[in-house]
């Protein structure tokens, strides 16, 4: 498995493969594959931004990480793109990566805590919870 910047292109292939990706993948940022005889078994984008806290610094967001096919689940693609995504982080001195996962997302939390993210999960109004922001400090 190949894990690298994905292009333009791959963005439209992906899209035209997946057309519900296309509400996640935005226009600026980072778009990482994992690719095996020329297919995309997986991707992540993430964006960079200040972050939305009265401190002057920047993170970046992933908005979405998907390894497509169940069958490739469970073999660390995921964690190949993360590992891509914070080498990419790091060299532009960010202070975290943050994402954010649906609580009855079980495969995700996993991915994450995997990887040595920590869970903060969030309540609403109500108290019910409703999900959990994930963070690494680089
Ligand atoms: C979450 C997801 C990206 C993980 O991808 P992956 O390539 O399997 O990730 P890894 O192999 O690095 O696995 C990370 C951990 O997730 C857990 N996991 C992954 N797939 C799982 C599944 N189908 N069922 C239960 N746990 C799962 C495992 O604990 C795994 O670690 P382990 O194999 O060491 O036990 C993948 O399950 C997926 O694409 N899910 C659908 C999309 C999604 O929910 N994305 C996240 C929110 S944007």
């Amino acid at each position: 498995m190949n894990i690298r910047i994905g292009t333009e292109e791959d963005k439209r292939d992906i899209i035209g493969k997946y057309p519900y990706t296309k509400q996640v993948l935005g226009e600026d940022g980072y778009l990482v594959v994992a690719e095996e005889n020329e297919n995309i078994e997986a991707f992540a984008w993430a964006f960079v931004r200040k972050i939305p806290a009265p401190i002057d610094k920047s993170e970046m967001f992933v908005n979405v990480i998907e390894t497509f096919e169940p069958k490739n689940q469970c073999k660390g693609i995921a964690s190949e793109l993360i590992k891509k995504l914070i080498e990419l982080a790091k060299a532009q001195s960010l202070y975290q990566i943050r994402a954010y996962c649906d609580i009855n997302n079980i495969s995700s939390h996993k991915l994450w805590e995997k990887n040595n993210f920590t869970i903060s999960p969030v309540k609403n109004q109500n108290g019910q919870i409703l999900g959990s922001y994930v963070a690494l400090l680089l």
